[in-house]
């Protein structure tokens, strides 16, 4: 029976994956820094740790991927862990990067080869931004529960948010199938927004009011710095910004109804979902219509 090592695997992406191949009968392991009560199929897994690759990996055929997170340049241990995995037996990878990240020689950009490198069967993931950042604990949605307000350095560009679980059923697919298709495999949602349209768009469906502001890349990384993520990596962040203030996360692509054969989630539909089954975490909860 194949085995599927899940990495991040209680984050916003992994435990949906985790999830979905579960739910079609794949044995699946979940790895991360932090124990799961109850589960014994969870591992303690630390990219920080390579002393925890091998027992992540044993047995394991196909891996979904989340690299180190607030790591500029995660590519020596990933390399690491792709060295122990392929001589474990590990024949295919989904990594999860983004549709922001362009291949390079070195940060974010450096893992797509890397992997292809390593790896016999490779696809990657090339998600938009979140629609999941607009609930939960992202700075985003803390913004807007706290002070109803939205900041970012993307002026009027728009981005085709993604449901994480659009994601998730393009991940599992993949490391469920056959095959995997070729090429770039971009995720996006159905409609491409401004942050201004966004911030519409939540009022509307939470009943309270929402506002977008813009500010320079050079203010968003001190913000972003100033909560506590190294400097390098609240630049990359940044920068991201600018590129969708030039236009870059426009595009919408048929790669989510192409691999799942449904179409992806719009981003009014899943605000109102988020919001009736945790209201407190999509709106402040002393401001949220019931
Ligand atoms: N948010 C967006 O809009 C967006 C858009 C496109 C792409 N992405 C990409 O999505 C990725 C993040 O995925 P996500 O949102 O699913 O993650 P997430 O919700 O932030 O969860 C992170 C997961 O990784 C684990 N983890 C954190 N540090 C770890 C470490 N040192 N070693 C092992 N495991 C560790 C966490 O569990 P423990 O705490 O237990 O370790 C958790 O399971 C990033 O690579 C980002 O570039 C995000």
């Amino acid at each position: 029976m194949r085995t599927v090592l899940v990495t991040g695997g209680t984050g916003t992406t992994g435990r949906r994956v985790a999830a979905f191949l579960r739910t079609r009968g794949v044995k699946v392991r979940t790895a991360s820094r932090h124990p799961v009560a109850g589960d014994d199929q969870h591992v303690i897994f630390d990219w920080a740790d390579p002393g925890t690759f091998a027992a992540a990996v044993d047995g394991v055929d196909r891996v979904f991927l989340v690299a180190p997170l607030s790591d500029s340049d995660p590519a020596s241990a990933v390399g690491g862990f792709l060295d122990t995995a392929v001589a474990a037996g590990t024949r295919r990878v989904a990594l999860l990067s983004a549709s922001a990240v362009t291949d390079g020689p070195s940060g974010l950009g450096a893992l797509p080869p890397l992997v292809r490198a390593r790896v016999p069967e490779v696809a990657v993931l090339r998600p938009s931004w979140f629609m999941q950042n607009f609930v939960g604990n992202h700075p985003i949605a803390v913004g807007i529960r706290e002070r109803g307000r939205i900041t970012t350095a993307t002026g009027r560009g728009r981005v085709a948010f993604i449901d994480p679980d659009d994601i998730a059923a393009v991940a599992g697919q993949l490391l469920f199938g056959e095959s995997i298709p070729d090429g770039e495999l971009i995720l996006t949602g159905p409609q491409a927004l401004s942050y201004d349209e966004a911030a519409t768009m939540v009022g509307e469906v939470t009943g309270t009011p929402v506002h977008h502001t813009s500010i320079t890349a050079g203010e968003l990384t001190a913000a972003i710095e100033a909560g506590g993520v190294p400097h390098d990596y609240a630049r990359v962040l940044a920068g991201m910004d600018e590129e969708i203030a030039g236009g870059s996360e426009e595009r919408i692509t048929t790669t989510v109804r192409d691999v799942t054969g449904r179409a992806p989630r719009s981003f009014r539909d899943f605000l109102i979902d988020a919001h009736r089954t945790h209201p407190a975490h999509s709106a402040h909860p002393a401001r949220a219509v019931a």
